[in-house]
């Protein structure tokens, strides 16, 4: 039993057979999927696997790179950089079903010689000062409130010269968002900041801005989508699996947020600074 609010949130029984069943209805070689296969169910944030495949870009991942995802998940992004790159990954995450599942996902696709999992939290990171190359993070932060806390942490483990690679939610200008949303049924487990906010406690924690884009626009028009198709009968894969009841209500409010500017995105790259 989760006895966190946050990894309660993100907790629902038997998601591993949950996940099984829909692969097996969608059609998927249960004994052979590939990363591909499991992207509309194991991209947990805005965008899915295009937002993964353009922040990778924006690294330059050379395949060399030893990286950590934090707030994992069920391992789709550290998956795919394995895959795609050759990268050693590993990921770590609060909810321990996530990271049961993120496993099994793992074995399935072969991956296990090049991606590992363990349940622990951003803020007291389960690694040495100093192990990784690249430090990455998709929709995993809105979760914790102490970012000064968090950015720091995520500075420690990574090399002098090694970069920090974000997708987040953050705060914008139009007033509280709308609940209930991915990421919280209520207001007491979210934590946004503005862009120009979080640039600062980036700063301040010891990291160089390298690129920073507001993705907001593109992420409306793909939480527009999301919330069209929603209306109507849910695919046999995708996210709405891992929400729970009030998944549509979810999909309304995050394209109604982006709409009225009550939250955006943004991906950065920034560097640690020695
Ligand atoms: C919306 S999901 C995103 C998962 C993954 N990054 C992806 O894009 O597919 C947010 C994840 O952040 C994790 N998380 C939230 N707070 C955390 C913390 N303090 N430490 C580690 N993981 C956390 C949750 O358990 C959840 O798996």
């Amino acid at each position: 039993m989760a006895d966190n609010p946050v990894e309660t949130h993100y907790t629902s029984a038997d998601l591993g057979k949950t996940i099984l069943a829909a692969l097996k209805e969608a059609g998927k070689d249960l004994d052979h999927p590939t990363p591909d296969d499991l992207a509309p169910v194991d991209e947990f944030h805005g965008g899915q696997r295009p937002a993964t495949i353009r922040l990778a870009e924006l690294v330059g991942f050379t395949g060399t790179e030893r990286v950590l995802d934090v707030g994992s998940g069920l391992g789709g992004p550290s998956r795919y950089l394995a895959w795609r790159y050759g990268c050693r990954v590993s990921g770590v995450d609060l909810t321990a079903e996530f990271v049961r599942v993120a496993e099994m996902l793992t074995q399935m696709t072969g991956l296990t010689d090049r991606v590992d999992y363990r349940q622990g939290n951003a803020l007291d990171l389960p690694f040495d000062d100093m192990s990784f190359d690249v430090v990455w993070s998709q929709n995993a932060v809105m979760n914790i409130a102490d970012r000064d806390r968090l950015y720091r942490e995520m500075r420690r483990v990574l090399k002098p010269g090694g970069k920090l690679a974000l997708q987040e939610v953050a705060a914008g200008p139009g007033g509280e968002p709308y609940f209930p949303v991915q990421w919280a049924r209520e207001p007491s487990i979210s934590f946004l900041y503005s862009q120009e906010a979080t640039r600062a406690k980036l700063e301040a924690a010891g990291f160089q801005v390298l690129i920073w884009q507001d993705t907001t626009e593109e992420a409306l028009q793909s939480a527009r989508q999301r919330a069209h198709t929603s209306a109507g009968a849910p695919p046999t894969l995708g996210t709405h699996l891992l929400l729970g009841d009030d998944w549509r209500a979810m999909f309304r409010n995050s394209a109604r947020n982006l709409e009225e500017r009550r939250t955006g995105l943004f991906n950065a790259v920034v560097e640690r600074t020695a």
